[in-house]
């Protein structure tokens, strides 16, 4: 099985990304006992959490990630292969065997269901997997006014970073293509290039879409899909949500009442 996309500087350019402690730390500070990862990747937050003990199943619909969690599984000791499961599959295929007591979907994965109605599908259909009581933690991007006031087809390098992989140096630049203010989506761009003295060559581009969320809109959602809240947070260091902050991220952490 082998990954031939940009996803494999998925992990080298996520390494250091605040969420994973995050993540980590969730499963010390509330109760749980097996966790669902809904588009688990490369396995970048899930293997931390099976490392520390915790079962867990991961779906990821992108065939070459899944590949990337699947080699990592196959490298691991015994005791981690008995506490992770991965699938190849999205959401809407997925059908749980048993309900689990909390669902993770880290990293803006909410943001990839392209319209309103899919991501209040994506909720409702994960209240269906969950305990009564149990919890589901996402974190989505707090829109900024840098970000919506850009014109529609604004072609914006958005953020430019270097980084080692294999002794060689690459870079990655992301891109926000253009940005549809009615439907609230991203069209991006991460293009990754090769670079050596002066001279660079592209190798990989990966383009996606994004449906951002208001904090409002979101808090709204939710209730009327009878979920508790327990915390929003604005960034990955517990610190809560408050809007005059201008915090980078919307944390949430809720309840499932039924
Ligand atoms: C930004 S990545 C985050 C991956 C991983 N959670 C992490 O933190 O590294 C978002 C992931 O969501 C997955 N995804 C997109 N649509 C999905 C769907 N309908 N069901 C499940 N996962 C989905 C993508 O394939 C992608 O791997």
């Amino acid at each position: 099985m082998k990954a031939l996309s940009a996803d494999i500087f998925y992990d080298t350019s996520y390494k250091n990304k605040t969420d994973r402690t995050f993540y980590s730390k969730c499963m010390q500070r509330y109760p749980h006992d097996d966790v669902l990862e809904i588009g688990s990747g490369t396995g970048r937050i899930l293997f931390d959490i099976a490392k520390a003990g915790i079962k867990i199943d991961g779906i990821e619909p992108n065939y070459s990630r899944f590949c990337i969690a699947k080699e990592k599984l196959e490298k691991s000791p015994d005791n981690i292969k008995n506490n992770v499961g991965l699938y190849n599959c999205d959401l809407e295929h997925f059908e749980a065997l048993h309900k689990y007591s909390m669902i993770i979907m880290p990293f803006r994965v909410l943001q990839e269901f392209a319209s309103a109605e899919e991501q209040e599908q994506a909720l409702k259909k994960l209240k269906t997997f969950l305990k009564p009581g149990g919890l589901l933690i996402f974190d989505v991007i707090n829109p900024n006014v840098k970000m919506l006031s850009l014109k529609p087809s604004a072609h914006k390098i958005m953020k430019t970073k270097q980084y080692q992989k294999g002794g060689r140096t690459f870079v990655k630049e992301s891109v926000l293509k253009k940005i549809d203010v009615k439907n609230q989506i991203m069209s991006c761009e991460q293009v990754y290039y090769f670079t050596e003295g002066a001279s660079t060559k592209k190798l990989f581009k990966y383009k996606y879409k994004s449906r951002y969320l208001f904090y409002a809109e979101l808090v709204n959602l939710v209730r009327f899909l009878n979920y508790q809240i327990v915390n929003v947070f604005g960034s990955f260091t517990f610190k809560e949500f408050d809007k005059l902050s201008k915090p980078k991220n919307i944390i949430m952490v809720l309840k499932n009442k039924e």
